[in-house]
């Protein structure tokens, strides 16, 4: 089966959900995978403040910005699903960056796609 390019699966909502009744977060989040801002637009539903950028342009955030060559933290806080083949890498540079949030990623939904 053929996949994505650069694994383009939009996160369920509900998933999202589940995370933020779990996991506590400053006031201002960074989606650097944001696609068509799927999770951007949940985090702002409920009252956060999303900073959403993208290696490609799904018409949503700032396109054009590869998050693993990022050298500027754009919020204390990360969320997002990352393509799976670069999901520890997305870690890694997190962590690198100082995120505040643990680290982590959705990978449910790409390991399911
Ligand atoms: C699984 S999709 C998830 C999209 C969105 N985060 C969501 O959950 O709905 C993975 C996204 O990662 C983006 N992407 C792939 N490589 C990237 C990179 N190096 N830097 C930033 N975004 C990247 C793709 O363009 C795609 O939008």
């Amino acid at each position: 089966m053929s996949r994505q390019k650069d694994d383009w699966y939009p996160t369920p909502p509900a998933a999202t959900k589940a995370l933020l009744d779990v996991e506590g977060f400053g006031h201002e989040i960074w989606e650097p995978a944001c696609g068509d801002g799927a999770i951007s637009k949940l985090l702002d539903d409920w009252g956060f403040k999303s900073i959403s950028t993208d290696l490609n342009d799904y018409s949503y955030g700032k396109s054009g910005v590869d998050f693993l060559l990022e050298s500027q933290r754009l919020a204390d806080s990360i969320v997002t699903n990352p393509p799976y083949r670069l999901a520890t890498d997305f870690i890694h540079h997190a962590i690198t960056l100082g995120v505040t949030n643990t680290p982590g990623c959705y990978v449910y939904h790409s390991l399911k796609a």
